[in-house]
């Protein structure tokens, strides 16, 4: 449930007229709700009540200070992958003792902010990442908290490029080798062991491999702590995945994956740490957009609108599905057409929908594209000298933009002409 609806015949925000957005706006514009966000928030840790659990936001999903400040309030950690993230999530409010910073290729400054924020742990993914992290907390006097990032080697059985927990691809640490990597971790100066860390992928649809891995990391739990490890934490990462498709199966409850999670994980004793990203803010929010033309082509109709692959790259990169929703509310009798919607960059793959079935449209139309809170603004490019899309959140009956629209002035004043050209 979401809280993009009709009433009175036009889609809301909640009770916004995002007929009204559009107008005082403009178009392409992304539009978040922050019922739906808190909503999914609090369904997502309510799961999890009953156990010692720290929820955090991943970041990367939609990394807009007021949307972390809107979950901040509501006690939401946040999993960060860059210092830019840190720097987000502090700005926004959250305590540093709620976040995590996870990632392949932690820089030193990055290593050295986290550090001097009190993070409340680093997922490490590599041996030469523990050297250097041990090197910087050793040279301030501090020791900095640790879990490895166990690769469990299970196949999440989603898109190939948001797998991330089969041995074959570049995260965590080789199971086989997780038990040197912690005798490492324990003989260096600089760090203190306190959990183990896994996350297989993103839009997971089924529970299965979620158990998998989870399974397999709370047997090392206790290899590990038989050879004298202290793990006090199990982060278990992100990945539950959201409804993108109305006729499609719907992914697991996050009831049901916070009853699995318990009982893999309650006899444990340990703090459980998650880091959902889409199932907060996927379903969150939309792209607002205007069809600028229809083109009737050799054998198929293109609807142009006036978003593209730059705002929202998800269909171009994944192939992945949007639902596309017109803004006035079709009728009963309302006609329709089957349609390619399209955007004006320069490339085959700018593509948001094939032979999708829609009312009739027509040029000055608006139109959403759904479940764009997540990966969608933070994605965006300005390719094709577009600038970057500007962003609102829905408030009730209230709105504010919390990314102006910049204009090509301001694009071009990013670049500086060589001294040589001047
Ligand atoms: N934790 C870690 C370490 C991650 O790498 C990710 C996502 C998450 C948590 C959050 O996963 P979520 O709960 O959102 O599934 N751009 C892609 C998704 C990339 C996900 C990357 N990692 C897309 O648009 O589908």
């Amino acid at each position: 449930m979401d809280h993009f609806q009709y009433k009175k015949g036009g889609l809301h925000a909640e009770d916004v007229p995002l007929a009204r957005i559009a107008a005082e706006v403009g178009t392409p514009v992304y539009v978040y709700s922050t019922a739906t966000l808190c909503r999914h928030y609090q369904i997502f840790d309510e799961a999890l009540s009953g156990t010692d659990h720290l929820t955090c936001f991943a970041v990367k999903a939609n990394s807009n200070l007021s949307v972390l400040a809107s979950l901040a309030r509501l006690g939401c950690g946040a999993d960060v992958v860059s210092g830019g993230e840190l720097a987000r999530a502090l700005a926004a409010g959250i305590p540093a003792r709620r976040i995590v910073f996870s990632g392949v290729g932690k820089l030193p400054q990055e290593m050295d902010a986290a550090l001097d924020a009190g993070i409340h742990q680093f997922n490490v993914e590599s041996e030469p990442e523990l050297e250097a992290l041990s090197a910087l907390a050793s040279a301030k006097g501090m020791k900095a908290p640790v879990s490895l990032r166990i690769n469990p080697d299970i196949d999440a059985k989603t898109h190939a490029k948001i797998s991330t927990g089969r041995a074959e691809n570049k995260f965590g640490i080789a199971w086989s080798r997780a038990h040197e990597a912690y005798a490492h971790a324990q003989s260096l100066p600089g760090i203190a062991i306190v959990g183990i860390d896994v996350h297989i992928g993103s839009q997971l649809t089924e529970l299965g491999p979620f158990r998998a891995a989870f399974d397999r990391v709370a047997e090392l739990v206790a290899s590990l702590r038989a050879a004298g490890h202290g793990i006090e934490r199990i982060d278990l990462g992100g990945g539950l995945g959201i409804p993108y498709q109305p006729d499609q199966p719907a992914p697991p409850l996050p009831s049901a994956y916070g009853a699995m999670v318990k009982e893999v994980a309650s006899d444990l004793g340990c703090q459980i740490i998650t880091e959902p990203g889409r199932l907060i803010a996927g379903n969150a929010g939309v792209l607002l957009t205007q069809v600028i033309y229809v083109k009737d082509g050799e054998d198929r109709r293109f609807v142009i609108l006036d978003a593209a692959m730059n705002d929202l790259l998800r269909p171009a990169m994944y192939d992945a599905y949007h639902g596309i929703a017109p803004l006035i509310e079709p009728g009963p009798d309302a006609g329709r057409m089957t349609a390619d919607f399209v955007g004006p960059v320069c490339e085959t793959g700018d593509r948001f929908a094939k032979d999708r079935q829609t009312t009739t449209l027509a040029a000055g139309d608006l139109v959403v594209l759904r479940s764009a809170g997540a990966y969608g603004a933070v994605m965006a490019s300005s390719y094709n000298t577009r600038p970057l899309v500007p962003e609102v959140l829905v408030h009730g009956a209230d709105y504010a933009i919390i990314r102006p629209r910049i204009d090509v002035a301001a694009l071009l004043a990013q670049d500086q002409l060589a001294p040589w050209l001047a």
